[in-house]
């Protein structure tokens, strides 16, 4: 068995953000609880003129971090309250969108997020009206139930979940990713990559999830190199805004072995997601191979590299050729080694790091236990 949540409206285009005012005036929605990555930023700007132009009145939230924790979220929460709001709208990378996610949850569910996240709290109610604009292409979290959130009373970074806090209105505009550094750009790419190949060889992959991953996987081969290229490009960022998009729907099926080690490691030592799905992603391949060896020769036509000519295990081999070459084209990290303390953490502590935030998924085609995540921490130093 298995099921999928989608968002009820996904809007895409260059200047679809202009839709906004009237999506929220027809919701009838008094206050919107506007969260964003930068006040000061011009898709932030775009937005307020839009509101302002059809009378909606808003309040910013703009302290959202890199890896959201349970104070800014809980903060969040308190101010949507007293300000009355009836609806949220957020406008940035995954960090806003999942910060924006919790907060409305927790308008109508009340408590705290580490409740939710540590499952002592159930989510009972539905969340008022949720709009996510994103503004970079990765994460998918515009079209994902899930937020992801570091818990600052025991360290880890883990996911809460339910149906109802999905976006009800999606807006993929490309002009919003266009002020986006030639890094981000890379690692977020990186990261929807990751999403579209884990999920197409989770033991969890469904029709659904599959389809998006391959069409995800060939947009990111035909347009994340262009995007870093040139940032101005606004055929490749809108081909990388809905890559993102899709991944979000294919990892639905799951995250494997890269995931697994890139999320809890990117909690404990401030590794920007994308970036640590980059380090893992190809050793994720290597280590599957022998599992999913069908899967990734798909994942090689999908990316442009199958060769009629070669066995499946060639071609297999050639898409973990393209990832690698894909990662460094666009300035990708490989290492794990700048982003740690100069004395280096044990690979037991960080194994069971891993262990405690992630050990409980099962969906990776070979089979991982805390042996394997010492050899990925190993091999990523
Ligand atoms: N909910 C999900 O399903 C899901 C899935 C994967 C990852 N995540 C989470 O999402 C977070 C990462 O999100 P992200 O990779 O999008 O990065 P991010 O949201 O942390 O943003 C990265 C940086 O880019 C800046 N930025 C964003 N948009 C910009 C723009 N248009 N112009 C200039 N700067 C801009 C931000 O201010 C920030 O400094 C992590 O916490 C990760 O765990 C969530
Ligand atoms: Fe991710």
């Amino acid at each position: 068995m298995w099921e999928i949540t989608n968002n009820r409206r996904v809007i895409f285009g260059e200047d679809s953000v202009k839709q906004l005012p009237d999506i929220l005036k027809w919701q009838g929605v008094k206050k919107v609880f506007f969260v964003t990555f930068s006040a000061s930023a011009a898709p932030t700007s775009n937005i307020k003129e839009l509101l302002q132009d059809a009378g909606i009145s808003y309040v910013i939230y703009d302290k959202v971090v890199a890896e959201p924790d349970s104070v800014v979220i809980d903060g969040g929460r308190d101010l949507f309250l007293q300000e009355g709001c009836d609806c949220t709208v957020a406008l940035g990378g995954g960090s806003v969108i999942d910060t924006a996610k919790s907060i409305n949850m927790l308008s109508t569910n009340g408590g705290s997020v580490e409740e939710y996240q540590m499952g002592e709290k159930q989510v009972t109610k539905e969340s008022p009206f949720y709009v996510a604009i994103p503004t970079t292409s990765g994460t998918g979290a515009e079209g994902t139930k899930t937020a992801v959130v570091k818990n600052v009373h025991n360290g880890l970074k883990k996911s809460l979940y339910h149906v109802s806090m999905i976006a009800d209105v999606v807006i993929l505009d490309p002009k919003m990713t266009l002020t986006l550094p030639k890094a981000i750009t890379a690692a977020t790419g990186m990261d929807a990559l990751s999403h579209a190949i884990e999920s197409y060889v989770s033991k969890n992959a469904t029709p659904i999830t599959e389809m998006y991953g391959l069409k995800a996987i060939s947009l990111i081969s035909q347009s994340l190199e262009k995007a870093c290229n040139d940032p101005s490009d606004i055929e490749a960022r809108g081909n990388m805004a809905l890559a993102s998009y899709f991944g979000g729907m294919a990892i639905t099926a799951g995250i494997g072995i890269a995931h697994i080690c890139a999320q809890p490691i990117g909690g404990e030592f401030h590794v920007p997601h994308g970036d640590a799905c980059a380090i893992f992603l190809p050793a994720s391949m290597e280590f599957n191979l022998d599992f999913a060896e069908k899967k990734y020769a798909d994942i090689a036509r999908a990316l442009g590299v199958y060769d009629r000519n070669a066995t499946q295990r060639e071609n297999a081999e050639n898409a973990i050729k393209e990832v690698k070459r894909i990662r460094s084209a666009v300035g990708a990290p490989d290492s794990l080694r700048k982003y740690l303390p100069a004395e280096l953490p044990s690979e037991d502590y960080v194994a069971d790091v891993i262990f405690r935030t992630c050990g409980h998924i099962t969906c990776n085609p070979a089979p991982v236990d805390k042996e394997v995540y010492k050899k990925f921490y190993r091999e990523a130093l």
